[in-house]
């Protein structure tokens, strides 16, 4: 088993779900406020981490420290290195106060001095090691990972660092994009396939510009993705077409102009799916309307499931459906939605793990404090 330390994004609860789902055969030790420490039968490397919406960084635990002397652990871990030419490292705590970073440091700089050990450690500003520093030394130094909880220390190498400037060239650099409907932030595209827990096809009956097929073909799944505009096929086409020697995809896609609410004979292992919300992520609610557009957004749901019902998909369905922020705070999710679909006999499947004492299993947010539109994210499987 490899002892693994994952650096969470900023949401959470998506993040432990992700790797809850996407290994199954890991095993959660232990989960912080921004990391998690799960064993896996595989060690994991940056292409693992290009495949992780949900994780900045991804780090291979060298040694567990109860109540030890970390500097330590460091300074050999930094003498097996020694090649007798300066060694170029970074050192990033989580769970412990980022001020602790200059004595550990300093006390690392003496050690290895003492030592005669030639090094030069990168965050000279005593702040955790950004995606950017990262990147400046990758190939010739390290950056270790120094994680607390209670008594207990882990030290960890960094094997993969989220590419930051990948995700906006996806985002932003494709030739087809529609402000008008919302667009799928790709991290939040590829939570959603891992969330599926397959690695066959994927379909996304409601694809609009094709971001989601677009990361799906990126971690190599074949992709079918359907929208019932056929211009918004189109484009989706197109942004395919750019990203595929941009970013050297291989994996088949299959796009159509198709109704979501009607039968097919398509072939697929799971759907992913964010589907219509209704109303751009930014407009101010206006209730008497929102009834109307949730009454909408009730009907082509419903529809849509009775269809997947109809033609006896026992696929697992992921998908992100709206939820609307008032004014004065209060939050309304598609409840009546929710309760017809699993009339029909689809289940929500749980999302998190045990160790994480959530509240509710079943369904996760992805917003930012300042939309009224935001998304929750469900996983059913028909029983
Ligand atoms: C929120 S958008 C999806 C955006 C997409 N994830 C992206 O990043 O571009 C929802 C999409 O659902 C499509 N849609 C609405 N009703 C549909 C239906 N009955 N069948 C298929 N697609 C539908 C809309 O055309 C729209 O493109």
């Amino acid at each position: 088993m490899h002892s693994t330390l994952f650096i969470l994004g900023t949401h959470r609860t998506l993040s432990v779900a992700e790797l809850f789902l996407r290994y199954p055969k890991g095993k959660f030790i232990a989960v912080g406020q921004d990391w998690a420490l799960m064993d896996l039968p595989i060690e994991l490397g940056q292409k693992d981490l290009d495949a992780l919406g949900g994780t900045i960084k991804v780090a291979t635990v060298l040694e567990e420290v109860t109540g030890g002397n970390v500097n330590n652990v460091l300074a050999s871990a930094l003498a097996q290195r020694d090649t007798g030419t300066k060694i170029e490292y970074g050192v990033s705590v989580y769970g412990i106060a980022e001020r602790q970073l200059r004595p550990l440091l300093i006390g690392l700089k003496k050690t290895l001095q003492k030592s005669e050990i030639k090094s030069r450690f990168i965050n000279n500003n005593f702040q955790n090691i950004t995606a950017a520093q990262y990147k400046s030394i990758r190939g010739k130094g390290v950056e270790y990972l120094v994680v607390k909880e209670g008594a207990r220390h882990w030290v960890a190498e960094t094997m993969g660092m989220q590419d930051i400037d990948a995700y906006s060239k996806r985002d932003y650099g494709k030739p087809f994009r529609d402000m008008k409907m919302g667009m799928l932030p790709p991290k939040l595209a590829q939570i959603l396939i891992n969330l599926t827990g397959v690695s066959g096809t994927i379909w996304d009956p409601f694809c609009g510009s094709g971001a989601l097929v677009m990361e799906g073909l990126l971690m190599g799944h074949p992709m079918i993705g359907s929208d019932i505009h056929a211009e918004r096929v189109e484009g989706a086409k197109k942004n395919i077409e750019w990203a595929r020697p941009e970013f050297g995809i291989k994996a088949k896609a299959e796009l159509l102009a198709h109704d979501a609410t009607k039968s097919h004979t398509l072939s697929f292992d799971a759907i992913a799916a964010e589907a219509d919300l209704g109303m751009p992520h930014s407009q101010q609610i206006r209730p008497d309307i929102l009834n109307k557009i949730m009454s909408d957004l009730d009907q082509l749901y419903l529809r849509f499931f009775q269809n997947l019902k109809a033609m006896r998909c026992d696929k697992p369905v992921v998908i992100a459906l709206p939820f609307f922020r008032h004014a004065d705070g209060r939050e309304q999710f598609m409840e009546k939605t929710l309760r017809s679909i699993e009339d029909l006999g689809f289940k929500r499947t749980p999302l998190l793990p045990d160790i994480l004492k959530a509240e509710d299993r079943l369904s996760l947010r992805y917003s930012r404090p300042d939309q009224s539109v935001g998304r929750a994210v469900y996983r059913f499987l028909l029983s």
